[in-house]
Order: structure tokens, then sequence, then C-alpha cells
């Protein structure tokens, strides 16, 4: 794409294996065990004013999701907390997106892979928050995904791993390709689970009704707006929400990191109004991150 700077050629430094090195250097082989069998565990986080939003979240979540799939990462959480601190400030990130990743190295390259080295860095880089709130309230659109989240016992659906966005990107490009910005994900029963990057909220007279995370993430986002809306009175119900009940709901959002708190207006045959609860929650949010 015409003046994207690509990842691998900026200006910087990534925290990797415990040092600071320059941008362009923070390479590893193709003979990485994470490129050919998934085994990679990542997070993305926020900085807003200098500051990661719930970095001790994120960095507990990283280690974590590397314990789900029996890789220990080398660090503990208040150490990563403190080498993401150092990697923004080498940086000068003020408002940016901290991108941390724990893989499976080279020294075996089946699919067995006990004596691989867990490797760890960390990028950063500028990103602002480039959606007005008025921008924010005409809502996005989403398809339907073929895909299904899977079952936990399919897949380890706790973990932010990799190997779980393959279907991600596989149907957030089909949707792209139709005019959607993002798309609906069911999971195997068939009920409403999450976009391909954010949890997913909905209106039903009043109430916030969004689904129980039992086989998707339950995001540090999602868990931050469920604590606003309680703030604010609003009645917050967890469950399992089929698609057909969709007609129902008056408003809908997405939460993420990146989508913060993001109105949708269509998903396939079914529309919604973003409206004062949605408007209220942003608002909410936004003072949140920034305080
Ligand atoms: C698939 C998926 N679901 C949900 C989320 C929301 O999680 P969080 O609010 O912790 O960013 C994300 C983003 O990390 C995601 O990639």
């Amino acid at each position: 794409m015409a003046g994207v700077i690509p990842f691998d050629d900026r200006d910087g430094f990534i925290w990797f294996d415990g040092k600071l090195i320059p941008w362009r250097d923070a390479k590893v082989h193709v003979l990485t065990h994470g490129l050919h069998y998934g085994s990679s565990v990542f997070e993305g986080e926020r900085v807003y004013g200098g500051t990661v939003f719930k970095l001790a979240e994120h960095s507990e979540r990283l280690v974590r999701s590397g314990e789900i799939l029996g890789m220990t990462v080398p660090y503990s959480a208040d150490e990563i907390n403190a080498a993401t601190n150092e990697t923004i400030k080498a940086n000068n990130i003020v408002d940016g997106y901290v991108r941390p990743i724990a893989w499976r190295g080279s020294e075996m390259m089946g699919v067995a892979a006990q004596a691989n080295r867990i490797h760890l860095a960390i990028a950063c880089w500028v990103w602002p928050s480039y959606w007005s709130p008025e921008a924010r309230m005409r809502g996005i659109r989403l398809n339907i995904s073929d895909w299904r989240r899977p079952h936990p016992q399919t897949a380890p659906t706790a973990s932010k791993a990799a190997g779980l966005y393959m279907i991600c990107t596989m149907s957030k490009h089909k949707a792209e390709a139709a005019g959607y910005e993002d798309s609906l994900m069911l999971d195997y029963r068939g009920q409403v689970a999450e976009a391909t990057g954010a949890n997913i909220f909905f209106v039903f007279d009043g109430e916030l009704h969004t689904p129980t995370p039992d086989c998707f993430l339950d995001g540090i986002t999602r868990r931050t707006v469920i604590d606003i809306a309680k703030k604010r009175g609003l009645k917050v119900v967890e469950r399992a929400i089929m698609p057909e009940e969709l007609s129902k709901a008056s408003e809908c959002f997405l939460t993420g990191t990146a989508a913060e708190v993001t109105p949708v207006r269509e998903i396939g045959p079914y529309s919604f109004t973003p409206g004062e609860i949605s408007k209220a929650l942003i608002s909410d949010y936004d003072t949140l991150v920034r305080s």
C-alpha cells in the first residue's frame, strides 16, 4: 500500500530477549517453531499520554497465555511491565500501541519442541486515537463469518495465541472484500461470540447483554466496560445470545484495546442505531483511559 511504512523497516528500538536493539535488527530465523506451528502468544496494548492502560493485566495475560500453551515466558509479569515502559520511553511514544510477543525458537523443528527456547520481544509504535466520538457514532458494518470460534477442547481458546487468529484474518478479509468493516463470529454452538479482534455487546430493553466468554477471550476492555456500565447503574447480563435475537437489540458495540468502544450499525440482516448508552460508555471509557 502506498504511503505505509512496512513494519520491518522503521526507525526506533525493539526490546528483544532482554535488551533494546535497533528496530531493523529485530529478526527471527525462517526455521522458527513459532512460525511453522503457531507456537506464539501475544498482547495488544494501548498507550495513552505515555502510560499503558491496564499494563499489569496485559503482562499477566501474556504469561498466562504462554502457560496455557505449555510455554514458560522467561520473564515475570513485573519484568515485562518494566521492559514495556523502557521500550515506550526509548521510542518516545505518547499515544501508541504496544505489541509484546513470545514464541518458541529454533532448537527443534518437529511438532515436539521440548528443548526450544522461549523468546520475548516488545515493539511499540505511534498510534493516536483517530476517531472523534461523532465519527464513531456513525457505527460500523459487520457481516457474519462462515468461520466459528472453536470448542475449548478444540483449541486453547483462553490463550491469546497467534494460531487462533488464522480464522479471524480469513473472516476479516472476506468481510472487507464485501465492503464491511469487520465480521461477527459465531461459536461452535451457533451462538454469538465476538468480532475478529474485539468483544461484542448489545442493548436489549435498556440492559447491556454480552456473550459469556467461555470459548473466546474475556477482553480486558470488555471487563472494563462492564465495570463502567455497572457504575452508571446499567444492568449487565452475560449470557448465551443467539443471532436471531439481534433483531430485538437497539444498540450494539464492540470493545477491545484497538476498537475501544465502537458502535455497530449493521450485522448482516440486523440493524442497530448507535444511541445514548453507546455514547455514554464511549465517553466514560475515554475519560478512564486518559485519567
Ligand atoms: C479475538 C479478540 N477478542 C477480544 C479482544 C479484546 O480484548 P482486549 O479488550 O483485552 O483487547 C481482542 C483484542 O485483544 C481479540 O483479538
